[in-house]
């Protein structure tokens, strides 16, 4: 009985270290991740492509959920190998454009390979700076982004320079984590709460417009400048 109950003991101090061990890894990752960029794109676009991702990031139903119609054109900031960049190009051809830009050369020269593998010339990669993605005035109908947001820093003012860039309608549209443990994504220090992610898009002088909710990880989020926004680009 005694043996028995050791034996227990030492089980459920294995599985605890495991834990422990496979968290810390997850976290340092993560932590590598936010501080230190993406240029190992051969370990982030076996994460990003996979198809265990498909099955709860629900890429067909976010494009459609969109309501993108052909000839827009689609901003995707943070766009990494490109997952949501391509399906954009499909959903805006065969006139419009899906431009994929992100800080990272390494995630820009892999869009571009992307977007040539498939043949889709209204699918862009552009390499942007870390604190403006320098669209161009009255550009864009959308500006997309997914789990990117808490790379930024000082996001008020990056919100705020994106509005000139909104043609008339457009808007800004965020996929994030939900601030919570969850089996997927960064843990919950490193994530925007969607009620902070709100605050913030209000102090930049934007009203959320529309929400959905059929994600089970992430928020999904959609923006619109306020008038007087508008009025002052
Ligand atoms: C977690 S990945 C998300 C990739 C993609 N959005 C997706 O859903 O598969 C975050 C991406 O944001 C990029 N990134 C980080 N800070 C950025 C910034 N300030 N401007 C543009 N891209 C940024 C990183 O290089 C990385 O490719």
């Amino acid at each position: 009985m005694k043996s028995g109950f050791r034996k227990t003991c030492v089980a459920m101090f294995a599985l605890v270290l495991a834990l422990s061990i496979s968290q810390a890894v997850s976290a340092q990752e993560h932590v590598q991740s936010a501080h230190h960029g993406f240029h190992n794109v051969e370990h982030w676009a076996r994460a990003f492509e996979s198809p265990a991702r498909t099955k709860w990031q629900k890429p067909g139903e976010v494009v459609r959920a969109l309501n993108l119609r052909p000839g827009q054109t689609v901003a995707d900031i943070g766009a990494g190998t490109g997952y949501f960049t391509r399906r954009f190009a499909s959903a805006v051809a065969p006139s419009g454009e899906a431009i994929g830009l992100d800080v990272e050369p390494a995630m820009v020269a892999y869009m571009k390979t992307d977007a040539k593998r498939l043949g889709a010339k209204d699918y862009q990669a552009r390499l942007v700076k870390a604190d403006d993605p320098g669209l161009a005035p009255r550009s864009v109908d959308a500006v997309f982004f997914c789990d990117t947001l808490h790379h930024l820093e000082h996001r008020v003012a990056y919100f705020r320079r994106l509005a000139p860039g909104l043609r008339p309608g457009g808007r800004v549209v965020v996929v994030d984590f939900k601030k919570k443990t969850l089996p997927v994504g960064p843990p919950p220090a490193d994530k925007i709460s969607r009620e902070e992610m709100i605050g913030e898009f209000r102090a930049a002088g934007y009203r959320l417009v529309r929400e959905h909710h059929f994600l089970p990880y992430q928020y999904f989020l959609e923006f619109e400048p306020e008038p007087r926004a508008q009025l002052s680009k």
